[in-house]
C-alpha cells in the first residue's frame, strides 16, 4: 500500500473516532485531499501504463509484421529451392552428420528407383551398404574423406544403370560441416555412346589398314593365279607336277575369297532407303530359313512380332543381311539344337528387334572383341559377320547391343529409329 493510502487510512480512522464534528471534518478534509492526491497519482500511473502498453503493442505489431515477412520470404525461398530440386537434371541426396538422409529429390528417386518412404529421414545404413556410392560414407561424414567423383553400376528392376556421383561437403563454417551432398546422374546412355564412338574409331582404323593390305595383296595374288594357270596348262603331260600346281591354285582362290570378303566389308555402306514393315520382313527371313537345308530342323523358332505392321525407313536387303548374320551365329552357337526367339518391341521413337538363342553364350573377355573385324572363336569363321552387321545398323543410325550368359544363351538387340535421322 502506498504512503498516501496509509495516510488516508489513518485520517479516515481519525475522522471516525473524532470526538467533535469539527475535528472529524478536519480529518475528513485531509482524507479527501489525500484521496484526490492518490487519484491523481493513480491517474498518472494509468496514463504511463497505457503509454507503455501502447508502445509494447506497437513493438509487438512491428515484430509480428517482420515475422510475417520473414515467413513469407522463407516460403518463397523454400518454393524456389524445391523448384531447383525438382528441375535440376541431377538427383540430390543429402546425408546429415548423424547419417540420416534429409533430402532426397524426385530425380534421385527416378535414378535409384528407391521409394522416398524407404529412404527419407532414415539412416542411410538402413538401406545402403556403407560403400554403396563407391566410397565410405562413414569416412566422408567423419573425416571429410571422399572422392569428388565416383561411378557405380546398379541393377534396378529393369536395367543395369551406370551412375555418376559428385560429392561435396555442406559446410556450416570453414572448419565444420553439416553433412554431405551427393549429386546423382544417370550416365548409362552417355557411356553407351562413348563405347560406340570408341568402337567406331577402332573399326574405322582397322578398316583403313585392312583395305590397303587387301588391295596390296589382290594384284600380286591375281598374277600368281594367272601364272599358276599357265603353268597348269603347260604341265599337261606331267600329271604329278600339275597336281602340285593345283595346290597353288586352290590356295590362291582361298586367299582371294578372304581379300574379297575384306574389301566387301570395308566398302562404304550406301543405303537404299525405303519404308519397310519390320514384322513382315522378319517373317520373310524366317520363311527362307525354314526351307533352307543348311539351317537345322532341331532349332525351334519362336516369333513374337507386333500385331499391326510397323514401318521404319531402312535398306531392306542390307538390314536382312545383318539380321541373317545374327541368326547364322545363333544357329552356330546352339550347335544346331535349341531355341531361337525373335521379338519386336515398339518404343516411342524407335523399334528394337531381339534375336535370342539358347546357345553356348559368349565369355566376358570376348564380349569387347566380337564386333572387331576378324575376331572369331570358330575354326572356319572369318570374324566379319558381326562387324558387317554392326556397320549396317550404324549406317541406319541404329544401335546393335549384346547380352550374353555363358552356357545359357545370347541376345542381340538391334534398335532402329522410326524416322530417318
Ligand atoms: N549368338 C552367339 N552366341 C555365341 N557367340 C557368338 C554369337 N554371335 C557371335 N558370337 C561370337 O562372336 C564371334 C564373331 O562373330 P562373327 O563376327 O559373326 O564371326 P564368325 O561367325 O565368323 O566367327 C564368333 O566367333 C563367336 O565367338
Ligand atoms: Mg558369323
Amino acid at each position: 500500500m502506498s504512503d498516501i493510502l496509509n495516510e488516508l487510512n489513518k485520517s479516515a480512522n481519525l475522522a471516525l473516532n473524532s470526538k467533535s464534528t469539527q475535528e472529524s471534518m478536519k480529518h475528513l478534509a485531509k482524507a479527501f485531499a489525500l484521496f484526490s492526491k492518490e487519484t491523481t497519482r493513480l491517474e498518472n500511473a494509468n496514463v504511463r501504463l497505457l503509454n507503455r502498453f501502447n508502445k509494447i503493442n506497437y513493438q509487438l505489431e512491428r515484430v509480428e509484421n517482420e515475422m510475417r515477412n520473414k515467413i513469407s520470404d522463407l516460403d518463397a525461398t523454400e518454393l524456389y529451392l524445391n523448384n531447383i530440386l525438382k528441375n535440376i537434371s541431377q538427383g540430390i541426396l543429402y546425408i546429415d552428420l548423424t547419417g540420416v538422409v534429409t533430402t532426397y529429390s524426385e530425380k534421385a528417386q527416378n535414378i535409384l528407383e528407391i521409394d522416398e518412404k524407404t529412404l527419407l529421414f532414415n539412416k542411410y545404413l538402413d538401406n545402403f551398404r556403407d560403400d554403396f556410392f563407391g566410397f565410405s560414407i562413414k569416412n566422408a561424414l567423419n573425416f571429410a574423406m571422399f572422392p569428388k567423383t565416383s561411378y557405380i553400376t546398379i541393377k534396378t528392376k529393369n536395367l543395369k544403370k551406370i551412375i555418376k556421383i559428385t560429392t561435396s561437403l555442406v559446410s556450416a563454417s570453414s572448419k565444420t560441416h553439416r553433412g554431405i551432398m551427393l549429386l546423382l546422374k544417370d550416365v548409362t546412355d552417355l557411356q553407351k555412346l562413348q563405347t560406340q564412338a570408341n568402337r567406331n574409331d577402332r573399326l574405322s582404323q582397322i578398316g583403313q589398314i585392312t583395305t590397303s593390305i587387301a588391295h596390296e595383296i589382290k594384284n600380286p595374288l591375281s598374277s600368281i593365279r594367272g601364272f599358276a594357270s599357265l603353268l597348269y596348262n603347260d604341265l599337261e603331260n606331267s600329271k604329278p607336277l600339275q597336281d602340285l600346281v593345283t595346290y597353288i591354285l586352290d590356295a590362291t582362290k582361298a586367299l582371294e575369297r578372304v581379300t574379297n570378303n575384306v574389301l566387301a566389308y570395308t566398302r562404304e555402306v550406301v543405303l537404299d532407303i525405303e519404308s519397310i514393315d519390320v514384322s513382315s520382313m522378319i517373317k520373310d527371313i524366317v520363311k527362307s530359313i525354314e526351307i533352307d537345308e543348311s539351317f537345322s530342323e532341331n532349332v525351334k523358332i519362336n516369333l513374337s512380332l507386333a500385331n499391326s505392321s510397323y514401318f521404319i525407313p531402312a535398306d531392306k536387303d542390307l538390314l536382312k543381311s545383318a539380321i541373317l548374320n545374327l541368326i547364322i551365329n545363333a544357329y552356330q552357337a546352339m550347335d544346331d539344337r535349341g531355341y531361337l526367339s525373335i521379338s519386336i518391341i515398339k518404343n516411342i521413337s524407335s523399334i528394337s528387334i531381339n534375336i535370342s538363342d539358347t546357345g553356348e553364350g559368349i565369355e566376358k573377355k570376348d564380349l569387347d572383341n566380337i564386333f572387331t573385324p576378324f575376331f572369331t572363336t570358330k575354326q572356319r569363321g572369318n570374324g566379319l559377320g558381326l562387324p558387317q552387321a554392326y556397320k549396317i545398323i550404324s549406317a541406319h543410325s541404329g544401335i546393335l547391343e549384346v547380352r550374353s550368359i555363358l552356357n545359357k544363351g545370347t541376345t542381340f538387340t538391334i534398335t532402329l529409329p522410326n524416322v530417318r535421322k
